[in-house]
């Protein structure tokens, strides 16, 4: 079934040929169950299948499949702009939408750009934001990701993300650190009015699973607003409850000029887009962006019925429960295993970070996540180490569904440690 006319391009944490899913479970062809702590790397955060996002598919593929967004406007765009809007930051209101995280990405730097003048983008050492040349160019999380596609486009500069368990200081130290480099980085490698923007993942996804030190947002706002520099805060694996707040940025009060969503957005329907502030529309000349499948129909009504059960089954304060469930439990085995050497996170977005002798350790990171599997469970791993394994169960998990998990984990370590 798995054959060569796959692409070997594409690296996978496991074989299973699944065949279905439902909720938190994965299930393939011979009966067996999987737990699914991956959620598709934070997509499906209304778990697998939600009967009312498959029912909104279903109904609108009867009416249009396709409405091609440059010649007509359709019903699901209005829906899903209504559903939106109550739950952005406020002074977004303004929505373009495209396909994957890497356009959306794509979509507010050409923006800040237009609405500027500017040529730069200033992001963050340890950040993912796509695979395309432009959104690799800022992504510095692994040289994997850039081996070999070198060289890449120029106007980024990098300045490091407060990541204060890799700097091994306390909070305040690691924030007056980052926020000192990000100023020098505007001294030194690209002058205020030659940036256009700054970038940040309000909690750093790919690159470590690491919540900034409060203040650290605010700071950047308060330098973006100095010197007329956009803000763009990347919510595209924060975003949609995944933290606790539909929004990451939203703990503490932050409004960014621009935010990208995907992920989460169309519970496995392929969608993203910017929510920006009107004002700067005036310069984004109509006609200089969009895409065929933009504002896509399908995806559309998907992600306004994903959006919906996001408000009705109140996902936010589900991850906040079970997020401090899962954080308790971990700050526990923490105490057991020293190997555990840092738990951190917001809502259902944790992270183990593994190491050895105070050093990253990737090989007990892999371990654990190949046990698990063994227990049925899927985990991920992350960091620019490889040492950590993020927690992304979907926001539908039940307290026995969290318990479980935890249980399948706890075993596995105990194995490996
Ligand atoms: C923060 C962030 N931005 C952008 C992207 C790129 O999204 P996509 O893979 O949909 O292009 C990702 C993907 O993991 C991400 O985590």
């Amino acid at each position: 079934m798995i054959n060569n006319a796959i692409s070997s391009v594409w690296t996978h944490s496991t074989d299973i040929v699944v065949d279905r899913g439902e909720g938190c479970w994965f299930y393939d062809k011979d009966g067996n169950k999987y737990l699914d702590f991956t959620s598709g790397i934070g997509v499906t955060n209304t778990g697998h299948c939600h009967p009312k996002v498959v029912e909104a598919i279903k109904a609108q593929s009867e009416k249009l499949l396709f409405g091609q967004f440059n010649i007509v406007y359709h019903q699901p765009v209005i829906d899903l702009v209504n559903e939106l809007s109550p739950v952005m930051p406020e002074g977004l209101d303004t929505f373009f939408f495209t396909c994957s995280g890497a356009e959306a990405v794509e979509s507010a730097v050409k923006l800040a750009k237009h609405a500027t003048g500017r040529p730069n983008v200033i992001v963050f050492n340890g950040s993912f934001h796509g695979r395309t040349h432009l959104t690799m160019a800022m992504t510095t999380s692994k040289t994997g990701y850039r081996e070999g596609y070198q060289p890449l486009p120029g106007g980024i500069f990098v300045s490091p993300y407060p990541y204060a368990y890799y700097y091994g200081w306390d909070e305040e130290t690691t924030k007056e650190f980052a926020l000192k480099e990000l100023k020098r980085t505007l001294l030194g490698q690209s002058k205020p009015d030659e940036t256009a923007a700054i970038i940040i993942e309000p909690l750093l996804g790919e690159g470590g699973y690491v919540v900034p030190p409060a203040g650290f947002l605010q700071a950047v706002r308060d330098l973006c607003d100095e010197y007329g520099i956009m803000m763009i805060a990347d919510e595209v694996q924060s975003g949609f409850c995944r933290t606790g707040k539909f929004f990451c940025v939203q703990h503490e009060n932050i409004v960014p000029d621009i935010m990208t969503m995907a992920k989460g957005l169309g519970s496995g329907i392929p969608i993203s887009g910017i929510a920006y502030k009107r004002k700067f529309q005036e310069n984004w000349r109509a006609g200089s962006h969009g895409g065929t499948y933009s504002a896509n129909t399908m995806a559309c009504a998907a992600a306004a019925a994903t959006v919906r059960v996001m408000k009705e089954e109140k996902l936010a304060d589900n991850a906040a429960a079970r997020g401090s469930q899962l954080m308790s439990a971990l700050k526990e085995l923490q105490e057991k295993y020293p190997a555990i050497g840092d738990v951190r996170g917001r809502g259902c977005m944790v992270a183990t970070e593994f190491v050895s002798d105070g050093k990253p350790d990737a090989t007990i990171a892999k371990a654990v996540i190949n046990e698990c599997l063994k227990e049925n469970m899927l985990m991920l791993g992350c960091g620019t180490f490889n040492n950590i394994i993020r927690w992304i169960p979907p926001l539908i998990i039940s307290e026995d569904e969290m318990a479980d998990g935890i249980n399948r984990f706890t075993k596995s370590l105990k194995k490996v440690l």
